[in-house]
């Protein structure tokens, strides 16, 4: 069997920190492409201020000095070459060329030399892509999208092509029209422009391919992840055959933005939630509280409990994304008014680090960049200062360095053994691995834990501080502002996985397991099924995922070596060649009246989870999945709340997927047919889809007859 060295594919995430980096503010390598909007002066917020590729390239040896593994970078298409609503897009998220470099920042070329320098030095690039809207429909340049230099249209021009769609009642074409985000739920938060920026209709297939092409591109060119912005405004389903085409190319690492600032139980965390089972999303609810326990006031023991329920949510809450500071919300230290507010600044930073999930340090936070001049977005994107030598950096190094051995930081669970106001332990174990977290924000402490840990002294990694154990009680001293991170990294003698990456997957999908025990060799059976193995050592398996006959969601991997089997994982399972689906049906399918939302499950993997359903204003419900193609299939519907029970209406519907769009009927004798959104392939004779389509309904007749 032919296997790759790992080395030359990817690594598991967790195990990683990752650097965020705002392109237009770090490091300004060629001053031959500042111009135009530019300001030398640094003065103002909203111009570019010369940062680009090669800076970044010429800087990598000083954010490989702080330990970290993944550099996260600001969006590098090709944006709009004017400015629009009295800004210039330095930021990078206003995109008019999904195929190009913007040119501030450098060409293909300087990106290809980025990720080799990159890995060169133990790290990989993660790239910040756009694909829920291009750029301001109404300044700038009014929504222009090019294809690789070719000009494709603009809004003005979009919205003289654009048809009213009959299922979703949206007014699209490569756009949709539908005025600006005016309700921030149902149809006008995935169907109408974010804050004025021309919003794709990802279900036209050539906005489709488009998008999924440009984000290819990055892959291809060497990146191992993406950040996807806005992933709230865009139709989950979508996303999901997204991904899915981009995980062809290798295990990457996806997480998306979606922006929701608090934990509150609401509709809109459990989309959250839903999102998150597909891919990890930065962990922007929990964020506030952090900054307001640490920076203003407020007990720990009420924000353990807030973390310990929110990381309950997840199924793989340590692929979550942790940050403290970021280019949207205000940075710690501009906000914070204490005296001690550096102090407490280190002591979230630690949190941020020893917390489940994959740590974010936003750029500066190594050196306490802040800026004099305002607080929010623009101010929070100041030019960089370097400096790798303080407290700071210490602390993101130790803990950095602590991840790639430590398990219980990657991949541990999550459990408060003592808190109060102002202290706070957790303790955190993967197996044979673990880990004591403490800190103390008021007045010296000396503290006694019950702990489980083997008699003896243990000396905490990052100032030295000692701990004893002795009849499983553990003793130290806490000092105001203090925080400790006490550790253990016994053997693993057994296999045992920690996470899979990315969990969202099908057939000929190749996955990367991590944990450890795994021994140099064994299996790795996933849903009942031998997986191929490309890759084996002690802490880390790449394998290919086999065809399993399933409709379940959620399949079981399961690692054995010897007679040893892991405890199973999960893997969410696509049945292969998925393509995104509008599903709709006429509303008056369901005759029954019900309160709350509706939902849809199916007979397949892809709609074994509920999925919510919108209302359209043409009297369809509607939604978005990836299905695979060439499939007939039938669903249930739902009625509930997303955090309640779901109660069956008793109603059966039927589709066959043979387009975008699948009108499902209350019998499977007629077969759904394109509809008129969908786009012939051009030289493709729709014949022999017809034939099979009726085939396939004649075959469907005779079984629910038999059955
Ligand atoms: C979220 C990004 O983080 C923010 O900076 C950007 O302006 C919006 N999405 C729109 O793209
Ligand atoms: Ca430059
Ligand atoms: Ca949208």
């Amino acid at each position: 069997m032919l296997l790759v060295p790992l080395a030359e594919a990817y690594s598991v995430p967790e195990r990683g920190v990752v650097y965020q980096v705002m392109v237009d503010r770090f490091y300004d390598g060629n001053q031959s492409n500042n111009e135009p909007f530019y300001d030398p002066t640094h003065t103002s917020y909203r111009l570019y201020w010369g940062g680009d590729l090669e800076g970044l390239t010429e800087k990598l040896d000083y954010i490989a000095s702080l330990g970290v593994s993944m550099i996260w970078v600001s969006p590098l298409n090709d944006n709009i070459n004017k400015m629009a609503h009295g800004s210039a897009p330095y930021h990078g998220y206003w995109t008019r060329d999904y195929k190009r470099i913007e040119e501030h920042f450098g060409t293909w070329k300087d990106f290809r030399e980025l990720v080799e320098e990159a890995k060169k030095r133990g790290m990989c690039v993660i790239v910040d892509y756009v694909p829920n809207h291009s750029n301001p429909a109404m300044d700038g340049e009014f929504g222009a999208l090019y294809d690789n230099g070719t000009f494709v249209t603009d809004y003005y021009r979009d919205t003289r092509n654009a048809s009213v769609n009959p299922y979703t009642g949206i007014r699209e074409d490569i756009y949709h029209h539908n005025g600006n985000i005016f309700t921030w739920s149902g149809v006008p938060l995935k169907y109408a422009n974010l804050f004025g920026l021309a919003d794709f209709n990802q279900l036209n297939p050539w906005v489709d391919s488009y998008l999924t092409e440009g984000a290819m591109l990055f892959a291809d060119s060497g990146a191992c992840g993406f950040r996807i912005d806005a992933v709230k405004h865009m139709e989950l389903g979508w996303l999901e055959a997204f991904y899915l085409r981009l995980y062809s190319k290798g295990p990457l690492f996806i997480y998306g933005e979606y922006y929701s600032l608090s934990p509150e139980r609401s509709d809109d965390l459990h989309e959250l939630y839903r999102y998150s089972n597909v891919s990890p999303v930065l962990n922007i609810p929990i964020r506030e509280d952090i900054v307001r326990t640490f920076g203003f006031v407020g007990s720990l023991e009420t924000l353990s409990r807030t973390l310990e329920d929110y990381y309950s949510l997840f199924v793989y809450p340590n692929k979550q994304v942790n940050f403290l500071d970021s280019h949207d919300l205000v940075r710690f230290l501009n906000a914070a008014k204490r005296d001690d507010a550096v102090e407490r600044f280190h002591m979230a930073l630690a949190l941020t680090m020893t917390l489940p999930g994959i740590p974010v340090i936003y750029y500066g936070d190594e050196s306490y960049l802040v800026s004099k001049d305002g607080k929010g977005d623009p101010y929070n994107r100041p030019m960089m200062a370097f400096n790798n030598t303080t407290e700071a950096a210490h602390i993101i190094r130790t803990l950095a360095e602590l991840r790639k051995t430590n398990d219980a930081l990657a991949f541990g669970d999550f459990r408060t053994v003592y808190a109060n106001y102002s202290v706070w332990a957790f303790e955190r174990t993967f197996g044979s691995h673990r880990l004591l977290v403490v800190m103390n924000k008021g007045s010296p402490v000396g503290l006694t834990l019950n702990l489980g840990w083997p008699d003896g002294k243990y000396r905490d990694a990052l100032y030295g501080a000692e701990m004893s154990v002795s009849d499983g009680r553990a003793s130290l001293e806490l000092g105001r502002n203090g925080f400790y991170v006490f550790h253990i990294e016994g053997e693993q003698k057994e296999p045992l996985i920690g996470s899979v990456t990315p969990y969202i997957a099908q057939p000929g999908q190749r996955i990367l397991i991590g944990g450890a025990g795994f021994g140099s060799s064994g299996r790795v059976i996933i849903g009942g099924v031998e997986a191929r193995v490309l890759s084996w050592n002690s802490t880390e398996i790449l394998v290919e995922v086999p065809e399993v006959k399933s409709q379940k969601a959620w399949l079981d991997v399961v690692v054995k070596t010897g007679r040893k089997a892991s405890e199973p994982a999960k893997l969410r399972y696509y049945s292969g060649n998925d393509i995104p689906v509008l599903l709709a049906f006429n509303a008056s399918l369901v005759n029954v009246s019900f309160s709350g939302t509706l939902w849809i499950r199916g007979n397949l993997s892809e709609l074994a989870e509920p999925r919510p359903l919108l209302k359209s204003s043409t009297g369809y419900y509607f939604t978005v999945a990836p299905l695979p193609n060439g499939t007939a299939f039938s669903a249930e519907l739902y009625t509930g709340s997303p955090w309640g029970e779901l109660e069956p209406l008793n109603v059966t519907l039927y589709g066959f997927l043979n387009s975008t769009v699948v009108v499902l009927r209350d019998e499977p004798s007629i077969v759904a047919m394109p509809t008129t959104t969908v786009q012939k392939p051009t030289g493709e004779n729709a014949l022999p889809y017809l034939l099979v389509a009726l085939l396939l309904g004649a075959a469907l007749i005779i079984w629910k007859k038999r059955g």
